[in-house]
């Protein structure tokens, strides 16, 4: 469980357009990494390059490496499906299956990838996922109701079970709580701080309180004009980079003076 991400000299682009430039990074394991930076410096489109979600978009490719635990995921050979199930995403916008039941939702990812589950093992595994989401107790009496039916929070936190319940190693979370209210935020945020215990965690916030409570790291991302590339500018201690920034440009996005 929980790996190493190593990025070396990431370029990633939409056909010819760069989008983002150059990023070097390392994210340790059973941390928590959070990317911040302002709207359209790149941090949605390097999140997807750690597993493979970036080249469904046509025209999209990457140029340089990405290395989980040593092994670089765009080597020719390397299955982009095996990819992410061992790299997990959960979206900014809880995305369930809406007319599926809340017990296949928590499944969904594990059927997609075409494994064949006895009624029993499937019902340990969704009772697992939904313990680890932090989702059990609300919603163990409805599992065969769809998941559309519950509340957005919820929907995130059923969204998570899904995500945990194919045991990826590392998971992704684009803006998990954009569309929360406080309360669900914090329940995020507290699953956020327990996952870490058995994942590699990387999320993308806007909130600064945010990345300050569940990060152990902060990546500030920025762009110096439309059209420019994203470029990663400074990687580093939450505590650091709120407190003692190195660079004036983060200084300034982390206090409020941005553009
Ligand atoms: N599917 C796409 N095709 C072409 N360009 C795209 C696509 N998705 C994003 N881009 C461009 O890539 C750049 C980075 O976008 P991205 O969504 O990664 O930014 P972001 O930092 O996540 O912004 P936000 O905070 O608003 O979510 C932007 O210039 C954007 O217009
Ligand atoms: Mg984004």
């Amino acid at each position: 469980m929980s790996k190493r991400i190593e990025v070396n000299d990431l370029n990633v682009y939409y056909s010819d357009f760069l989008a983002v430039e150059g990023v070097s990074i390392t994210i340790e394991p059973r941390t928590v990494t959070a990317f911040i930076g302002p709207s359209g410096c790149g941090k949605s489109t390097f999140l997807r390059t750690l597993n493979r979600m970036h080249e469904v978009i046509p025209g999209a490719h990457v140029k340089g490496e990405v290395l989980i635990d040593g092994n670089n995921l765009y080597d020719p050979g390397v299955d982009p499906v095996l990819v992410r199930r061992q790299v997990g995403m959960v979206f900014q916008r809880a995305n369930p299956f809406p007319t599926m039941s809340i017990r296949d939702n928590v499944l969904a990812g594990l059927k997609l990838n075409n494994r064949r589950l006895s009624k029993a093992d499937g019902d340990d595994l969704v009772e697992k996922g939904l313990r680890g989401a932090n989702l059990w107790n609300e919603v163990k009496d409805r599992l065969s109701l769809p998941g559309g039916g519950l509340s957005g929070g919820q929907q995130q936190r059923l969204c998570i079970a899904r995500a945990i319940t194919v045991s990826p190693d590392v998971l992704l979370m684009d803006e998990p709580c954009s569309a929360l209210d406080p309360i669900s935020t914090l329940a995020i945020e507290d699953l956020i701080t327990e996952l870490k215990e058995d994942y590699t965690i990387v999320i993308v916030t806007h909130n600064m309180q945010q990345a300050s409570r569940v990060s152990d790291r902060t990546a500030f991302f920025n762009i110096a004009g439309t059209g420019k590339p994203g470029k990663l500018i400074e990687y580093n201690d939450t505590t650091s980079i709120f407190g003692s920034p190195t660079m004036k440009e983060t200084e300034d996005y982390v206090s409020g003076r941005f553009g």
